[in-house]
Formats: C-alpha cells, sequence, structure tokens
C-alpha cells in the first residue's frame, strides 16, 4: 500500500526522504515521487516504477530544498502511470499533495471543481485534494487543509507543502497511519515508525481525524474543527537495526531466522513463578468469558485457527474465526460475554479493524493481539497483547505468524489457569513447553540447507498440496499460502481428511503432496492413512515428522525431520519448513519474495 515521508529541516529533504522511503517499500508499490521547495518552487519528480528505477533515470534523491514530502503508491484509483503517481499538485504548481487512503467522494468533488475551472492531469482521487486546498487558500495553509478536509469522505493520510508557506508541511489522518518523528532541528512524518527509525526514536502518532503542522522546530496539532490538541510524545525502544537487513540476503529469510527470538519476546516478560501473568495487560476476569470470536486475516487468520484449537481443549471456551472481510458485514450475533479477538501484525489491515469496531458496536469486549506498537487496532481494543516480534518487513508473514501464537498459547494457558482448569502442575508443564520452543526452533532452522535442496527438487512445479489435521490443518493452510505469494507456484491447503472429498482428483505423479505429520496419539495414524491414498495415485510424499518417528521414512519420499513438543505446540514448529521451503523456491524461481507482485504488507483499504 502507498507510502508517505515528509522531510521539514536543515538536510536536503530529498536525499533524507528518499532514504526513508526505500524503507516502505515493503509495504508493495508501483509507482514513485517526490517534491520539494526550493527558492520559492516546487520542482516535482515522479514515474511509474521501483525506486532505485526512477532515481537512475529522474534523480530524484538529488532535487535541492529543505523541505519535501515523498510517496510510493499502489494504484488503486487510475492505472500505474507517471500522471497518477503522487505528489500531485494545483493548475499552478503552487500546492503538492501525497495521499495514501481512498477518498469516496472524489468524483462529486472533481465535477465541481471542473466547473469552476480546475483542469486535472491524472485519474486519481488524491488529485481533488490538491485542487481543493488551492481553491480554499487564502493565506493560510492549514485553514486551506482543514476546509478541504472537511468535504472529504474516506479515509486519507496526506503531507500538504506550498510554495507561498515553504517552512511548514500539513499533515493529517483519518484512518490511514501517519506518525510524526521528532528531531533536533528537523522533523519527520512517515506512514510507520520503522521508516524514519534511523533518524529518532521520538514519535508522536496521529489519531483520526488529526491534523499535524509541522515545522522544523515544532509540531502543532488540532482537530477537524480547528481546536487544539496536546499530543503525547512517545519514545521507542526499537533500534534501527531491527528495520534492516543485516547480513541475510532478503527480509523474508532474516525474519524466518529470527523466530527463536520473537518467541522468547513474546513470552519472556509474561512468565513468573510457574505462572503466566497477563492481569495487567488483559484484566477481563476469565470466568466473564463465555465465548471466543477471533477475527482476522491472512497468516493471522490462520494463526486464529490455532488459536481456536487451543482454547477450546485448554481453557473449554467455544471460539469460531471468522475472516474480517466477512464478519463486518454480516450480521454476526454477540451475547454477553462475547471476547472479540483481533490478530493483525499490522495493526492496520482495514477489514479487521472494521470488524473490530463492528464488534464493539454489538457490545463485545475487544482484545488485540498486534505487533505494531500504537498502530489502530492497538489503539481502538479494550486490551492489547503485542506481540512484540519486532518490524517485519519482508510481505509474507513470518516471524509475526509464530509469535501471534506463541501468545495466543500463553492466553490459553492463563484462562485454563484461572478458570481453575488447569494444575499448578500443568501450567508449569506447559510453560516449560514453551520455554523449550525457541531452542526446538533453532534447530529447525539450521536445516535450512537440506530444505533449499528440497525446495530445488520442486521449484519447477505448477501447483502442490498441503495437507494436515487437527492443530495442524491451519498449518498447511499457512504453508500453501507462503508458497503462493512468494513463489507463485498454485498451492491448496486443506484438512488431510477432506482430500477424498474433491482435491483427491487432482493427485497424480506431478504434484508434490506435503504432509504435517508429527507424531501424536489423535490424529498420527490416519494421516498415515491419508499418505498411502496420496502414494496409492503416484503423488510425491514431503513429510514434516517428528524426529523420532522411524517408520515415516518408509512411507514418505523425503521427511523433514522437527524435533518432538506437546502436541499443541507443534504448529511453531511446523511451519517453520514450510516458511523456508517457500523462501527457497521463490528465490530459485527468481522470484523477489521481499515484495511479491501485487501484495501490500499491510491492506489499509478493502
Ligand atoms: O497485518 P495483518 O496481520 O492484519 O495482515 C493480514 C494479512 O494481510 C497478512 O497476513 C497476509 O496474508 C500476508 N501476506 C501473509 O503472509
Amino acid at each position: 500500500m502507498c507510502g508517505i515521508i515528509g522531510y521539514i529541516g536543515p538536510r536536503e529533504a530529498a536525499n533524507v526522504g528518499i532514504g526513508c522511503l526505500r524503507r516502505l517499500e515493503y509495504r508493495g508499490y508501483d509507482s514513485c515521487g517526490g517534491a520539494v521547495i526550493h527558492d520559492g518552487r516546487m520542482e516535482i519528480r515522479k514515474g511509474a516504477g521501483k525506486i532505485d528505477e526512477i532515481n537512475r533515470e529522474l534523480k530524484l534523491d538529488s532535487m535541492k530544498g529543505n523541505i519535501g514530502i515523498f510517496h510510493t503508491r499502489w494504484a488503486t484509483h487510475g492505472n500505474v502511470s507517471r500522471e497518477n503517481a503522487h505528489p500531485h499538485c494545483d493548475d499552478n504548481e503552487k500546492f503538492s499533495i501525497v495521499h495514501n487512503g481512498i477518498i469516496e467522494n472524489y468524483s462529486y468533488l472533481k465535477e465541481q471543481l471542473a466547473k469552476k475551472g480546475h483542469a486535472f492531469s491524472s485519474e486519481t482521487d488524491t488529485e481533488v485534494i490538491v485542487h481543493l486546498i488551492a481553491d480554499y487558500y487564502n493565506g493560510n495553509l492549514k485553514d486551506a487543509v482543514l476546509r478541504a478536509l472537511n468535504d472529504l469522505e474516506g479515509s486519507y493520510a496526506i503531507c500538504v507543502i506550498s510554495s507561498y508557506e515553504p517552512d511548514v508541511i500539513i499533515a493529517a489522518k483519518n484512518e490511514s497511519q501517519l506518525v510524526i518523528g521528532l528531531g533536533n532541528g528537523e522533523n519527520f512524518i512517515a506512514s510507520d515508525i520503522p521508516a524514519i527509525l534511523s533518524e529518532t526514536k521520538d514519535f508522536i502518532i496521529m489519531e483520526n481525524r488529526e491534523v499535524a503542522v509541522v515545522s522544523r522546530d515544532y509540531a502543532e496539532f488540532c482537530n477537524l474543527e480547528g481546536t487544539v490538541i496536546q499530543k503525547k510524545i512517545q519514545r521507542t525502544e526499537l533500534d534501527a537495526a531491527s528495520a534492516e537487513k543485516g547480513l541475510y540476503e532478503h527480509f523474508m529469510l532474516k525474519e524466518i531466522h529470527e523466530q527463536p527470538r520473537a518467541v522468547e519476546d513474546a513470552i519472556s516478560n509474561r512468565i513468573s513463578e510457574g505462572r503466566v501473568i497477563l492481569e495487567g495487560e488483559f484484566p477481563l476476569s476469565a470466568n466473564d468469558i463465555k465465548r471466543i470470536i477471533v477475527v482476522a486475516c491472512g497468516t493471522s487468520w490462520h494463526a486464529g485457527l490455532v488459536g481456536e484449537f487451543m482454547l477450546e481443549e485448554i481453557a473449554r471456551i467455544p471460539t469460531e474465526v471468522e475472516y474480517a472481510s466477512e464478519f463486518r458485514y454480516r450480521n454476526p450475533v454477540i451475547e454477553d460475554g462475547t471476547l472479540v479477538i483481533a490478530i493483525s501484525q499490522s495493526g492496520e489491515t482495514a477489514d479487521t479493524l472494521a470488524a473490530l469496531r463492528e464488534a464493539r458496536k454489538k457490545g463485545a469486549k475487544i482484545l488485540g493481539i498486534v505487533n505494531s506498537i500504537g498502530s489502530s487496532i492497538a489503539r481502538e481494543a479494550d486490551y492489547v497483547l503485542y506481540t512484540h516480534a519486532g518490524p517485519e518487513i519482508g510481505v509474507a508473514s513470518t516471524k509475526a505468524f509464530t509469535s501471534q501464537l506463541a501468545v495466543l498459547y500463553l492466553l490459553t494457558v492463563y484462562i485454563g489457569d484461572k478458570k481453575g482448569l488447569l494444575p499448578q502442575q500443568q501450567v508449569q508443564n506447559r510453560i516449560r513447553d514453551i520455554r523449550k520452543l525457541p531452542l526446538q526452533m533453532q534447530k529447525v532452522l539450521g536445516k535450512s540447507e537440506a530444505i533449499r535442496k528440497i525446495a530445488e527438487k520442486y521449484s519447477g512445479k505448477n501447483n502442490a498440496l498441503y495437507l494436515g489435521r487437527g492443530i495442524n490443518y491451519p498449518i498447511a493452510l499457512e504453508g500453501a499460502l507462503k508458497l503462493k505469494e512468494v513463489s507463485y507456484i498454485h498451492a491448496e491447503g486443506y484438512p488431510a481428511a477432506e482430500m477424498k472429498h474433491g482435491p483427491i482428483a487432482l493427485i497424480d505423479e506431478h504434484m508434490p503432496v506435503f504432509f504435517i505429520a508429527t507424531k501424536d496419539e489423535r490424529t498420527y495414524s490416519k494421516i498415515m492413512g491419508n499418505i498411502e491414498e496420496v502414494k496409492a495415485r503416484n503423488g510425491e510424499v514431503i513429510a514434516i515428522a517428528s524426529e523420532d518417528d522411524e517408520d515415516i521414512g518408509k512411507k514418505a519420499h523425503i521427511v523433514i525431520n522437527i524435533p518432538r513438543s506437546s502436541y499443541i505446540l507443534t504448529p511453531l514448529l511446523a511451519v517453520i519448513p514450510l516458511q523456508l521451503l517457500a523462501y527457497h523456491t521463490a528465490t530459485l524461481r527468481g522470484c523477489d519474495v521481499d515484495k511479491p507482485r501485487n501484495l501490500a504488507k499491510a491492506v489499509v483499504v478493502e
């Protein structure tokens, strides 16, 4: 999705701004550009393509001027072209804007402005905003922006500059994320914190319908009515290196390898004296939770499915998992005692946020399980359990997923303990099990090279099937999602028993079938049956199996061993080989793993 950077200070804005803009590339984009003001004149350079290409051609980062706004565009209104790339400006090039979001009433506004003589040069919804501002300008940029914003319906994060007032950037936010970074004699505006972590650790997070006037020395805030608002400065503990690739070739690989640390960080401050301690973050009484509904999208939805299994198994609370995009448009029944858990890495996914609001309207209490600190879901939920995985830059979610699972596990044990369902010894055993995980994960990561060799064998395939049962059925879904999103190989995930009800028709000697076939009392023998069924149809079987399973080698063509853990924690280990497999397959196929085509890191529009 679109990314925004603004800079005002003593340095060359384009040089700083384009550097920061590169850190927003992971969000997904198709064009980019920037506008600066120098000697009272606005200069805009932009084009369709990646930052490096456009920079080679147009020298974006060499523009002169100490104030500038910069943008990566992910097309919504209008195709991918130079004309539609941001920044957009008014007829006289006195004002320019970058925008993230969707203006729903733009057609009407465009018509009105055209009648007044405004000429439009793009097909975007964004361009109407800058024409409106030019139309309203009467010697005060902030006032003109406020008037324009009051005409808009829809979502926006914007930065506006004008050569009439070259010492301020006006920023505003409604639904789309925007933060102000405070420097020493310079200030920054960005779509997210990691983009400007190298410049500052002091941030002000903007809320909906707020406007900021940002100069070199100050940032002042007001609401859409112009009433002044006092904002809190927050200091982040994240360091700039957490948003850099370091020695790894790709963010995805780095983040896969960060999982032991991410799980450690998710659990370490929440365990004390043999108990899970969540009272401070989640003060709701466990006995008051009669039913749980999880809302999420994509990988976070898969985490919800694993969570459902955990919560029903251990905490004995009826749990349903809903696609947030479906939940928000139904008329869901929310009874007294319903807790809605919104799971999201970014905390900005539009559908999950809308589902949360729908649930709140109906009287549910909301718990957010969120990675991105200070994000919209984290702020709007009644309670939040941060996953503490650190910035996840690769579009494919990896460490965010396992840390979501770790938090769901802690939540489950916590509720089970509070409800008196788990004797103290069992609580301690459960805690011991998860404490072992980081080391066990490390062991699985040691198989990366072996998994690359397996990927070599299958990287030329066009299809793949992923099968699992019980708590590992969502891992089959997640394995398939990882493969398709980064390697563009068509992949399906299914509960293994469902295979007979249709997908079995796909199986022949060209079909690799990945089984999660770890040892457990409930489903192991059934999975072995499913493996036989695939082999009988000449399918190639690759099994993720427990390291003490001596028989599986006789059944599967290829075996990837993972350490034995308690059944309920196997998803956190079983998913790692599938993440590595997707990664290696994609790189072997020459795909851009960190920025797969058409995808955005945070889906902030419907
Ligand atoms: O930020 P969120 O967790 O809310 O994002 C949800 C999905 O968009 C996300 O998990 C998506 O499916 C990823 N590309 C998966 O790797």
